[in-house]
């Protein structure tokens, strides 16, 4: 091997007879940092002023090509040389200059492919612009360049969804123009050497020009007029796509535009919390050290919830054993299992080839003995105490020593759980969010005494199936649940106090919720509140202003939402629209109760709701329920459908300040001094000005 000549820490040139080898060495994924652009930027003037090669071939280290622009750098003034005159230089280089792409090539990383006059793939590429989850579009070249290679559609599609494209679609699409196998040095040796004796063809991808699709353009725009009217780089990404019909330097301007924009949004910063808190979740010293094995599990309960469990768990290759009392309970979830594998292999979760080696990996049963060998149990029967308890003095004495016996309990105590057994150390709570082989969010409830190597294995078992496990303790609801509960009552009291279900519904999907609180309601079956509520209701502070009247109301005319037809909503074909039953039950419930109704501004509404789940987030940090404001963020973009792009209630939080809050709190009190009061933390914190983000540090 010839020797590399650092351009500095992170780019070096090798020359190899007239080809020079640029490699890009940025653990952990490359992204380009000031350095790798400046590095990029030298090495590609450094060759064409000494015109020492024939070809040039960018690669990357380790184990994937670049990842994009380096996140870390956002939000700080941006340090120059700016990605996209970087990548203007290699296209206009007079040394022609390939890239061989391994592992993602994503956002800027993939951009710097489409910069090259030819791009290679190994085995196994996926490329994308995913800089839409990031509030972003893609800000060096992808709107200008993807269009000319692979048409508008194409380039709408990519990078208004984010999706990884596989290397095989990339090549049909004309990303690349070759995949192959091997190393990315010695790929980018040959492909060089192709270049020279002319069998790989060169050219710089703005000397073509994008074939005319304003149908697409058009057609986009108003889709997301119609249905993201509430965010902002999508529509700038059509804005910048259309530009794509200009001269190479007049599109880059509007896409740089657009870029800079973008990144002066909040809905950016929010969603760059979401990335970096994803990852932070699980980078806690809990979730280290040693863990126990997950060769095969097994799933009490063939419920909605224990089915989807263990759906997820075939989905990530792990044996299931499911337990049931009743053969017909048992078809039912078999049956469910199998739907949810075919759901799976529809939305190209699971390869339609592998659904039966899945379903092979399921064993269903009528006897918990059964259970002997498994690594860990997930018990998700309904949620009463007692016969939890029963199930867990049962697991006591048919596991193996060292299982891990878990409860999906949503609100229950687990250390009473724990308590029925003689290993106490093995009991954790596993809480999953139902569809549970969909939603991406798992609750790891560290008991009073759950080993650490227990806990430990929580978290790597979310890993395995792919979801975002968050550190939660012992209490009602832990951290998800007893949020909701407290912040439900809000929209109680507004529809109690004046505003029409479909008000606050509409208010809230404004905001960016996905559906409102009544939706939601009815989606998840208005007889699961309804049993909740029955079930503190022995436990309820008198002082308390009781909000349920109505949901109980509607529940008792047999009403629980979309499974019976009707709820808040009917439904049947077509959009579901409000109840008017449920307009007279209410008008009803306030004249019994004497309550004049009052106005709510749609603004009034998002204020009261937000403010109240602000609150309740900030007693579960304050008493260390959450191990940080982040993890109560993480929980509800994963398990609630909070707007990614607010970041969660307490990134959103920071963005209305605790003074403003404490105002809000101390305002609404006048009215309800008991529901509103203010929390100590943040009290503390309009006083001396600090803020959640302080909290993550
Ligand atoms: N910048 C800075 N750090 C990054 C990064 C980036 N673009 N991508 C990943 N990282 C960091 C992660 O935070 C993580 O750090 P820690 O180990 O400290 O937690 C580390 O790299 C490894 O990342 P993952 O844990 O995510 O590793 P993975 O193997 O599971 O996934 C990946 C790898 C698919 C590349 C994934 O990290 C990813 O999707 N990264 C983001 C890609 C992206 O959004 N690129 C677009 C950036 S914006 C852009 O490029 C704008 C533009 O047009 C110029």
């Amino acid at each position: 091997m010839a020797d590399r000549i650092p351009v500095n820490d992170l780019i070096s040139i090798e020359h190899v007879g007239d080809i020079a080898l640029i490699c890009i060495d940025n653990p952990p994924v490359n992204a380009t940092g000031q350095a790798v652009r400046q590095g990029l930027q030298d090495a590609i003037q450094q060759l064409n002023d000494q015109d020492s090669a024939k070809v040039i071939a960018i690669y990357a280290a380790g184990r994937t090509f670049v990842a994009g622009a380096d996140i870390r750098e956002f939000g700080k003034p941006s340090q120059p040389p700016a990605l996209p005159d970087v990548y203007n230089i290699i296209e206009d280089s007079d040394i022609p200059v390939i890239a061989v792409m391994h592992g993602t090539a994503l956002g800027g990383g993939l951009e710097l492919g489409l910069a090259a006059h030819a791009r290679v793939g190994i085995e196994g590429l996926r490329v994308g612009l995913p800089e839409i989850n990031l509030g972003l579009l893609p800000g060096a070249g992808g709107t200008q360049r993807v269009p000319r290679l692979s048409g508008i559609q194409m380039a709408l599609d990519m990078s208004l969804s984010g999706r990884m494209v596989g290397a095989k679609e990339a090549l049909e699409k004309g990303l690349i123009d070759r995949l192959t196998n091997g190393e990315p040095r010695d790929v980018a040796l040959a492909a060089a050497q192709d270049v020279i004796d002319g069998k790989l063809a060169v050219r710089p991808t703005c000397s073509l020009e994008t074939p005319n699709d304003d149908k697409a353009l058009d057609d986009t725009a108003a889709m997301l007029k119609a249905k993201q009217a509430h965010l902002f780089s999508p529509h700038k990404i059509v804005e910048a796509i259309r530009a794509s019909y200009l001269p190479r330097t007049e599109g880059l301007k509007i896409e740089r535009q657009a870029f800079i924009d973008s990144m002066q949004t909040p809905q950016r910063a929010g969603m760059i919390h979401a990335f970096f808190g994803e990852r932070a979740v699980s980078n806690i010293p809990e979730a280290k050290g040693d863990t126990r094995p997950l060769d095969k599990i097994g799933v009490i309960g063939g419920g909605t919830m224990g089915s989807g469990i263990a759906t997820s768990c075939l989905l990530a290759g792990i044996p299931v054993r499911l337990i049931e009392v009743a053969q017909d309970g048992l078809d039912r979830g078999v049956a469910t299992i199998t739907k949810n594998l075919e759901g799976a292999v529809s939305r190209g979760k699971l390869k339609a080839d592998k659904k039966d080696a899945a379903l092979a990996m399921l064993q269903p049963s009528l006897d918990m003995n059964d259970l002997a060998d498994v690594d860990l149990v997930i018990e998700a029967v309904f949620e009463s105490m007692d016969v939890k308890k029963d199930i867990f003095g049962r697991l006591d004495t048919i596991c193996k020593p060292g299982a891990i016996l878990a409860s999906n309990t949503s609100y229950l105590n687990v250390d009473d759980i724990a308590a029925c057994t003689n290993r106490p150390q093995d009991v954790l709570g596993l809480h999953f969010f139902s569809p549970a082989h969909v939603m991406r969010l798992l609750e790891i409830v560290q008991a009073a005494k759950t080993a650490p190597d227990a806990l430990a294995t929580g978290f790597a078992l979310a890993k395995k199936l792919g979801k975002v496990g968050v550190l939660a303790q012992v209490c009602d609801g832990f951290i998800g649940n007893r949020i909701l509960a407290h912040y439900l009552k809000t929209a109680s009291y507004l529809v109690l106090d004046g505003a029409s279900p479909q008000q606050v519904d509409d208010a809230l999907e404004a905001f960016g919720f996905a559906m409102g609180p009544h939706k939601v309601g009815d989606l998840a079956g208005m007889d699961i509140g309804w049993a909740n509520r029955k079930r503190m209701a022995s436990l309820r502070d008198p002082a308390e202003r009781y909000g349920g009247d109505i949901a109980d109301r509607i529940c008792e005319n047999g009403w629980f939402g979309r499974k019976t037809g009707q709820g808040y909503y009917i439904y049947g074909q077509g959009a579901p629209v409000p109840n008017p039953e449920v307009a007279t039950i209410i008008d009803a419930v306030r004249a019994e109760k004497g309550i004049t109704p009052q106005q709510f501004s749609d603004q009034d509404i998002v204020d009261r709701y937000m403010t109240a789940m602000i609150a309740e987030a900030t007693r579960v940090v304050e008493d260390g329920t959450a191990k940080r404001p982040l993890d109560v963020d993480m929980v509800f973009l994963f398990g609630y459908g909070f707007p990614r792009h607010r970041g969660g209630p307490l990134h959103y939080a920071d963005t209305i300040g605790a003074k403003e809050l404490v105002r809000r709190i101390t305002e609404y009190a006048k009215e309800d001094s008991h529901y509103w009061q203010v929390p100590a933390l943040l009290e503390k914190m309009a006083a001396d000005g600090s803020t959640f983000a302080d909290l993550n540090k």
